[in-house]
């Protein structure tokens, strides 16, 4: 499904697009890096932008628009309420998904407040393939809980299954028929799922799902904020939506579930976010709660002109070689780090490349957190600004004791259209020194740790001084190299 391909056959990310606005970036010495660190708490979420080399913290807000998008976000019509700007966003999603109603909010976990709101009450339970961090807080927060059902391989790291975000069917029919639907506030589907590595969920698993939903009655949700990647993902992984146009994958996913909502700092490439619904009824329920939380209802926090441009950013989501651009590239660095032998999520997913820290770092004990010791260490060896999804991105149990994440991954994400091949080959090249130095590097432990969210803001120190023997070890190897 490739468009293009070499004669070497070796496998190239091709770019679909041109760069014509740039942004200078710094590569600071080594030394800097490792004070930059220590300052920013070994939180890379506390790192100054202008330490950074390669900020591949998220794809969240930070994707290249296309010149068409920033046009049309000079015809903004800016008005509290009733704008031109409202009425053309909401017809592209009207054209995208085939549902009726839309309500726009500043960005993705806004739409999940106003959904919890609405739908949780205290002892439900959420049923999800798995949850994002923002999501299960809403609804723990509320008084709800979340039980995952992703499928048994979806946890196995090292694979060479296509949808390894699909729900297990058995287990999710169990769940039902244990739980009752009247317990059950809703079944979210999260197409790709962020935390286990983007990884994909198959038309056909949605399907299963949805049907499942409608027979017992229980409200079916889409949280869409990956699906550009997961589109890419049905049309070359899913032989029967091969041929299938895109724009008829999307409106049957409109179809198959009551709500769909995503972040459009994601899909669209901007920053707003939305719900979608075709139920009049599931729409008024919702609808109270966006100029509460939001907004007015024709604007829910958004500015006029990211709107105009999220209009034109949906309707180019329905390009192949839009939506191509993220996996063909996290396939490119999965790859090469591969070859490497540098322990990485596969097959490769949306989002980003994910390096696995169980494998990296084994000698550091998991409450000594080795995907925040990995993301540290990654940022000192390279410039490069990756993000921790592992305990550290869990919340303590109730007893204070740890919840120790299933998986220890470090994202390197790519934000749409912005990074380069030869920004993979370094980033290959300084990660795999650091595996191959990673004896060398040891675990972190908190000295101020807030009770929610604690991976936004929490600082930590090394338990050792193993920034010192890295920056040692970097200077050995690579001389006077930055
Ligand atoms: N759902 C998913 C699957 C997400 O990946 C995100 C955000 C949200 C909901 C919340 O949306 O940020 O607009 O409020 N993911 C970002 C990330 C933060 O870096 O992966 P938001």
């Amino acid at each position: 499904m490739e468009t293009v391909t070499f004669r070497s056959g070796a496998y190239v990310p091709l770019e679909m697009h041109k760069a014509r606005i740039v942004q200078r970036v710094n590569l600071e010495p080594v030394e800097r890096r490792r004070d930059a660190m220590a300052e920013a708490g070994f939180n890379t979420f506390l790192l100054k932008n202008r330490e950074v080399f390669l900020d591949m913290l998220t794809d969240s807000g930070v994707n290249a628009m296309s010149i068409e998008q920033q046009a049309a976000m000079l015809r903004a019509d800016d008005s509290y309420a009733g704008s031109e700007t409202f009425f053309r966003l909401e017809q592209a999603l009207q054209d995208f998904f085939g549902t009726r109603f839309f309500l726009p909010t500043h960005q993705g976990r806004a739409a999940e407040n106003v959904l919890a709101n609405t739908f949780v009450s205290p002892g439900s339970v959420a049923l999800m393939n798995f949850h994002f961090t923002t999501t299960k807080a809403l609804i723990t927060l509320l008084g709800g809980s979340v039980l995952e059902l992703v499928s048994e391989a979806g946890l196995e790291i090292e694979s060479d299954l296509a949808f390894k975000g699909d729900f297990d069917l058995t287990r999710l029919d169990a769940e039902i028929a244990r739980l009752g639907p009247e317990k059950i506030s809703f079944v979210r589907v999260e197409a790709g799922t962020n935390l286990i590595g983007g990884q994909p969920v198959s038309m056909a698993n949605m399907r299963a799902v949805a049907a499942r939903c409608k027979e017992a009655g229980i409200l079916s949700v889409l949280d869409a904020s990956l699906l550009a990647d997961n589109l890419y993902f049905i049309k070359t992984r899913e032989a029967e939506c091969a041929e299938r146009a895109l724009v008829d994958i999307t409106r049957e996913l409109g179809q198959l579930f009551d709500v769909i909502y995503f972040s459009a700092r994601k899909l669209g490439c901007v920053r707003g976010g939305g719900i979608v619904t075709n139920d009049e009824e599931l729409y008024r329920r919702m609808r109270g709660f966006v100029p509460l939380f939001e907004g007015f209802l024709t604007y829910g926090g958004m500015s006029v002109r990211e709107m105009e441009a999220l209009a034109v950013g949906i309707q180019e989501t329905l390009d192949f070689d839009v939506i191509s651009q993220t996996p063909i590239f996290v396939r490119a660095l999965t790859e090469e780090l591969t070859s490497l032998g540098v322990p990485v999520v596969t097959p490769a997913g949306g989002l980003g490349c994910h390096l696995n820290a169980f494998k990296f770092l084994e000698h550091i004990p998991q409450d000594e957190y080795p995907a925040g010791a990995l993301a540290a260490a990654v940022f000192i060896a390279g410039g490069i600004r990756g993000m921790e999804r592992g305990t550290l991105s869990e919340q303590r149990n109730p007893d204070g004791s740890e919840q120790l994440a299933e998986m220890e991954l470090v994202r390197l994400a790519f934000p749409k259209r912005v990074f380069t091949l030869s920004h993979v080959k370094y980033i290959a090249d300084r990660v795999s020194w650091l595996f191959e130095n990673r004896a060398l590097v040891g675990g972190l432990r908190f000295v101020e740790e807030p009770e929610t969210l604690r991976f936004f803001f929490g600082r930590l120190v090394p338990v050792n001084d193993w920034p010192d023997r890295l920056v040692a070890a970097f200077r050995r190897d690579f001389g006077d190299s930055l």
